[in-house]
């Protein structure tokens, strides 16, 4: 595992970018998995100045999002989808068929390898260890599912929802799914990310750590602040 640690959380997002950029330029189709959440931002922020002052063609890539909550309109301003359109889609050119959301497990698998499989993931990473939202306990085997939330993540979620109710059930690409991504890149972010990072990236690998399955793939670059960062506590 390549481990990158930038200054600060504006450097993460503008290496991230970079990193996907690169990607995109060797690859012409390539597929993408995308996460949502507060870390990658920053990156999605970059991605959409590059395509507006460099006309950065998005037009070749087809994307696969890691997650989306279950039991939400498709318009919910709290679902991974809108995140997506507001932060990404809106502001960029990748064709509309090409874009994937989790809203139904059925096809999700099917749909990947018809894409040719993930060239490269960007995943971030649950105070509990999760990624995406394979919670602790979930099988490095596992596929895209319909899964039950942990308690503290439904509590984490409470200030993205603003007081309507967390979702308490979600669809998630699975551990084995996103361990089939020719590269990943893990993003962390901040002091309050460093323990669990610490644990995921040298702890033991374990199901109750579900990033720890990170360290079993050939070819992850983790890209950490300064802030998250374990050595540097
Ligand atoms: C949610 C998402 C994950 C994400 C995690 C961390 O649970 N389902 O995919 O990695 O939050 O989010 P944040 O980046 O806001 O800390």
């Amino acid at each position: 595992m390549r481990v990158l640690v930038p200054p600060d959380y504006r450097t993460l997002s503008r290496t991230a970018s970079e990193l996907v950029l690169k990607a995109m330029r060797t690859k012409r189709k390539l597929t993408l998995g995308l996460p949502t959440g507060n870390t990658p931002l920053g990156m999605y922020e970059e991605l959409v100045r590059s395509y507006r002052e460099q006309q950065i063609d998005f037009s070749g890539i087809t994307t696969f999002n890691l997650d989306e909550y279950l039991g939400l309109q498709r318009n919910d301003p709290h679902s991974y989808r809108f995140y997506m359109q507001e932060h990404f889609f809106d502001h960029v050119n990748v064709p509309p068929p090409n874009v994937h959301i989790p809203e139904e497990a059925g096809r999700y698998e099917e749909q990947i390898r018809e894409a040719g499989g993930i060239d490269l993931l960007v995943v971030g990473i649950g105070l509990n260890g999760h990624i995406a939202f394979n919670e602790p306990g979930s099988s490095f085997a596992s596929r895209t599912r319909e899964v039950m939330l942990a308690p503290e993540t439904i509590a984490n979620a409470e200030t993205h929802f603003q007081g309507a109710p967390v979702p308490s059930r979600a669809i998630t690409m699975g551990i084995g799914t996103i361990l089939e991504s020719r590269c990943i890149i893990l993003l962390a972010s901040g002091a309050s990310k460093a323990d669990i990072v610490r644990r995921a990236l040298n702890g033991p690998v374990s199901e109750s750590v579900p990033a720890s399955a990170l360290q079993t793939h050939q070819n992850v670059i983790a890209i950490l602040d300064e802030d998250a960062n374990p050595d540097e506590e």
